[in-house]
């Protein structure tokens, strides 16, 4: 069991319960031919999943005092270009699984031309949720948020360090070229979670310096951590095959360093980050808190 301090086991249960009831709101059955692609999005989205890419929106929206209405808009957003990204990443033209969250992939609850699609449109329904003005009156502030997230989402972002993590089965990288894979494969899009929530606060631009020298730190952690539950976690507890990455021939922190460096690397990078907060008081305790969860999780 990964044990949980109160403020984060709250801001965890919280977030779980707001981002389900948005995606239920947002996202209703038309009662056509197309309810087969809502409800292969809401299979997806509904239900599953840590949220830490909201809870990152709402806890940094938080230090300067933004609505939680408003926050959580924004973290749906985001959570919908996550829930894509892993319904294509378990596509069988990519790594070929067949359990998300504890079920069936989407490819295989419905099939692979459903699971393209709810991708596809959950990427969509993404920006139109950043572009509504119910999300943010001002237009300036829109667009800041449709051009954070888009830039985390494509080439220079998710989908570039995607191709690179597919690359790199058959290529061997060095540290530096992982680095830079897990920085776009992961660390964009939990980076654009901080930068929106700094965005909406309207934060001036000296002021996200330290949040986003704090996002790049446990970018990098979160996804160590992940290759480390690859490799030593429990699949029940994690909800998804695990011992895949090495089956693949993936190079990852823990293929070039080994269990223990990365381990040791994922601590100091959490450290590092927290101390980007050092300007922040108790404000700041959710996502010092948040900053441990990463390397401490056991799903
Ligand atoms: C898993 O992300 C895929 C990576 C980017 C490493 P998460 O661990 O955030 O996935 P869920 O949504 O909580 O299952
Ligand atoms: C996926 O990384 C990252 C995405 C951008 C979706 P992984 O392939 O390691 O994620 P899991 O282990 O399937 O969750
Ligand atoms: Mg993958
Ligand atoms: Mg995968
Ligand atoms: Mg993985």
């Amino acid at each position: 069991m990964s044990v949980e301090p109160g403020l984060l086991k709250d801001a965890l249960k919280a977030i779980a319960e707001d981002i389900d009831r948005s995606f239920d709101l947002l996202l209703p059955l038309p009662g056509d031919a197309r309810d087969r692609l809502v409800e292969a999005m809401r299979y997806a989205a509904i239900g599953g999943g840590k949220r830490v890419r909201p809870l990152l929106v709402c806890a940094t929206a938080g230090l300067f005092g933004v609505s939680r209405d408003s926050a959580v808009r924004v973290g749906t957003a985001i959570e919908a270009i996550h829930v894509y990204s892993l319904i294509h990443d378990d596509l069988p033209c990519m790594d070929d699984d067949g359990l998300r969250h504890g079920k069936p992939t989407v490819h295989l609850a419905f099939d692979d031309a459903a699971a393209v699609l709810a991708g596809d449109a959950l990427h969509d329904f993404a920006f139109e949720l950043l572009s509504d003005p119910v999300t943010s009156g001002d237009p300036f502030t829109r667009i800041e948020l449709i051009r954070a997230l888009a830039t985390a989402s494509g080439m220079n972002g998710m989908c570039g360090g995607q191709m690179m993590d597919i690359v790199a089965e058959t290529s061997s990288f060095d540290l530096q070229t992982v680095t830079r894979l897990q920085q776009l494969k992961t660390g964009a899009l939990l980076g654009a979670a901080v930068e929106m929530g700094a965005i909406l606060g309207k934060a001036p631009p000296e002021g996200r310096t330290h949040l986003r020298g704090y996002a790049r730190d446990i970018g990098l952690a979160f996804q160590i951590a992940d290759d480390l539950l690859d490799a030593e976690g429990d699949e029940a507890a994690a909800g998804k095959a695990l011992r895949k990455d090495e089956r693949q021939g993936k190079e990852t922190f823990l293929s070039l360093l080994g269990a223990d460096r990365a381990r040791e690397q994922a601590r100091m990078l959490v450290e590092q980050a927290v101390q980007h907060l050092a300007s922040y008081g108790p404000e700041a305790d959710l996502l010092r808190e948040l900053a441990r969860f990463i390397v401490e999780r056991n799903h």
